[in-house]
């Protein structure tokens, strides 16, 4: 099939674009765009042209993979001056996304027809572009030049509705019309000798004050993004140069940030985020089990957030806890949760009550009832979880999926508590379980393929983002964070003051610091687990026995004064880690900002290179998406394993070598893996 069709129906031409998955506009379509346009205005019988499109998205832009590669022609701008040359008038009939390059052919026909369901958005600024085939210009031309701007610097697709109220569609037909409607359309439109050209306007100029003040406020709040610069300097352009002039300077900025590292990484991030939600591993014809009543066990912070993102999605939630006080407590919780956000204005009052509706809070694991899944949210203790999966395999119904939400304990373990390991397995939500998107899905050596796809298929039922790992302590992100939180430590010690850690990594991108991020979390939480596991942080337990457990208790890494959530630095902290470093016999020095960064960020990496070799993760892109979506590791610089390849493997080897003899930690040397590809000249990704 080629991926364009010329269709004659009652003097009109119907282009219909068919390139699945979603009809990117890559060289093989926009060939044959370019040929049926000429062929339908060299066609006397055609008096009109319409832009349709096969399968469930109109067009998702241009084809981002081609972006790596030299173009080949014609360009989607060249495409598109091919049909403002063109004498007869263009109708896009879209069902289903027009995005990008998509909505920019849209933008250029005379008029748009939408279908209810579809979506109309520019969100190259979220791959670190601007529109690059005219969206600039045009869109400015259409609608109140003022929300185009934010529309373009937002990336958010509009329903089919409020592109309409913009402006940007001319009228919402049903699906099952669409094309009839179209052509109909299209004929009376040529009869009128309607044509709409928006490259022949010019943008309101009594607008040019409100795009200003638009633009002083996104430029404030969006600064260090090149493309959001951009896309305000060719709103601007729109103004003041011709449409020609402005087009002209919108490319070559397009095709400047084409080719930088931010925009690469942000690319990378799109793709790694669908490779990693692709399918896992299992036999044919193994499906998912409905869930539609769940069971949390616990209602703690934990247990109640993933209670809230259950009754976010509509699903029916038992929370179970202990007693009536944990009952009512867990409650409380989730229903201040929801008035929090009617007050905020997120939800009505109506929608709190309709999730409330479908909360169950009971006492006694017996109240699991007919629950499809349980996710056990308890103290994290082994004696404690295994107690639990074993009356759950009493109690639970025949085939229900067991998840426990542990963060570090050996799931296996807790699976053979019961007589059906292959219905349990790990589900690790991220706090705040109803907004953090992360959900590592844990397979146990047992889990059989139903149960995995059961809970990927739940946590995309939640908006989340799903990533299978294997057993291992800490699964990948906790277990890759230790090793940073080790670094932490050492450098506390050997002089780096907390703000100057936290300052490495925000200057990296991460909007917080580990030790600012330690303070608002309470060092308690980690102090205590050290104890368990027979571990030691000098510095930090030193800060914890001096009774500074963070924002708490109004000093941790930092002073906290008049209860506000703004840390100090704080000299008494400092005379603290001092000792602990004197104790330690740890000499004191100025640690540079590179040589802090480097140290908190190899060794992570390399422990995600043995977490690869031990198959605790499949792909390096899984490890990204994790740190993407469970750290706010930042998006443009696209994941731990793809900032390894950037900076090279051979001189992050070289630097773990060196960090292994200086702090004589033979856990520092790189992983094998790692060690191998860096000999090779090669990255995790090639
Ligand atoms: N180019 C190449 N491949 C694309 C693509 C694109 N623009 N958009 C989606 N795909 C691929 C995905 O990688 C995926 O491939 P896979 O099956 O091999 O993993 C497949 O299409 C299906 O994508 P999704 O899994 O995302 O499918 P959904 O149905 O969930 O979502 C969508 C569909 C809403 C269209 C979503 O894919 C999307 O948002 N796509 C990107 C839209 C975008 O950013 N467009 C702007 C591109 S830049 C541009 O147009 C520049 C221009 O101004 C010059």
């Amino acid at each position: 099939m080629p991926p364009v069709t010329l269709e004659k129906r009652n003097g009109i031409a119907l282009l219909i674009i068919d390139n699945p998955p979603v009809n990117a506009l890559g060289h093989a379509v926009r060939a044959g765009l370019a040929e049926s346009i000429r062929a339908a205005e060299a066609d006397g019988t055609v008096e009109a042209i319409v832009i349709a499109s096969a399968g469930k998205t109109f067009i998702a832009g241009a084809d981002i993979k081609e972006f790596n590669a030299p173009p080949q022609p014609p360009s989607l701008p060249e495409l598109l001056a091919a049909i403002d040359a063109c004498k007869k008038p263009f109708v896009a009939a879209i069902d289903g996304a027009a995005l990008g390059g998509g909505l920019e052919v849209a933008l250029t026909c005379d008029f748009r027809l939408a279908t209810p369901a579809s979506t109309l958005g520019l969100p190259e600024v979220k791959l670190g572009l601007i529109p690059g085939a005219g969206g600039t210009q045009r869109l400015p031309r259409l609608i109140d030049p003022a929300a185009a701007l934010s529309m373009m610097a937002e990336g958010n697709p509009k329903t089919a509705e409020a592109a309409a109220r913009l402006g940007i569609v001319d009228e919402i037909i049903p699906a099952e019309n669409l094309l009839d409607v179209a052509v109909t359309f299209a004929r009376q439109r040529a009869a009128e000798g309607a044509k709409r050209r928006l490259s022949e306007r010019t943008p309101a100029s009594a607008e040019r004050a409100a795009v200003e003040e638009a633009a002083t406020k996104i430029l404030k709040k969006r600064a260090g993004e090149p493309q959001v610069e951009a896309i305000v300097r060719c709103v601007r352009a729109a103004f003041e140069e011709s449409f020609k002039d402005a087009t002209r300077l919108e490319r070559e900025l397009f095709l400047q940030l084409k080719e930088n590292e931010r925009s690469k990484a942000l690319r990378y991030a799109f793709f790694a985020e669908r490779e990693a939600a692709r399918k896992p591993q299992v036999a044919e014809g193994a499906a998912p089990r409905p869930v539609k009543q769940v069971a949390i066990i616990g209602g703690g912070t934990m247990g109640s957030g993933i209670a809230i993102a259950f009754l976010d999605a509509g699903i029916a939630t038992t929370v179970i806890e202990t007693d009536e006080a944990g009952a009512s407590r867990a409650a409380e919780r989730i229903s201040g949760n929801y008035q929090s956000a009617v007050d905020r204005g997120r939800i009505s009052a109506e929608q709190k009550e309709d999730r409330l509706s479908l909360l169950k809070t009971e006492v006694g694991l017996d109240k699991v009832g007919q629950a499809d899944l349980v996710v056990e949210a308890a103290f994290e203790d082994m004696a404690v979880k295994r107690e639990i999966f074993s009356t759950l395999d009493r109690i639970a119904k025949p085939r229900a999926v067991l998840a426990t939400n542990t963060s570090y304990l050996d799931v296996n373990e807790i699976a053979a508590a019961t007589a059906r390991p292959e219905d349990v397995l790990g589900m690790h939500f991220f706090s705040p379980a109803n907004i953090m998107q992360l959900v590592e899905v844990v397979r146990a050596s047992a889990t059989s393929d139903e149960t995995l796809l059961t809970a990927i298929a739940t946590a995309k039922m939640l908006q989340k983002t799903p990533v299978v790992v294997g057993v291992g302590h800490g699964f990948v992100g906790n277990r890759m964070l230790a090793r940073r939180s080790e670094q932490v430590d050492r450098l506390l010690l050997e002089g780096a003051s907390p703000s100057e850690i936290d300052a490495a990594l925000t200057e990296f991108g991460f909007k917080m610091g580990p030790c600012a991020m330690g303070d608002l979390a309470g060092l308690d939480i980690s102090w205590r687990m050290r104890k368990a596991t027979g571990r030691r942080a000098p510095a930090a337990d030193a800060l914890c026995e001096a009774g500074r457990l963070g924002q708490k208790t109004g000093r941790g890494y930092y002073l906290y004064p008049d209860a506000s959530r703004k840390g100090v630095p704080d000299p008494e902290a400092e005379t603290i880690i001092q000792a602990a470093a004197e104790r330690e016999g740890i000499a004191r020095r100025t640690i540079s900002r590179q040589e802090i960064l480097q140290r908190l960020i190899y060794p992570m990496i390399n422990e995600g290179a043995r977490i690869l070799e031990e198959g605790i993760a499949e792909r390096p892109a899984d490890i990204d998406v994790i740190w993407l979506h469970g750290y706010a590791w930042p998006r443009w610089r696209g994941g731990p394993m793809y900032y390894a390849d950037q900076m090279g493997l051979a001189t992050i080897a070289a630097e773990l070598e060196r960090l292994s003899t200086d702090q004589k930690d033979e856990s520092l040397a790189p992983a094998g893996l790692l060690a191998s590809l860096a000999r090779e000249g090669k990255g995790f990704h090639s």
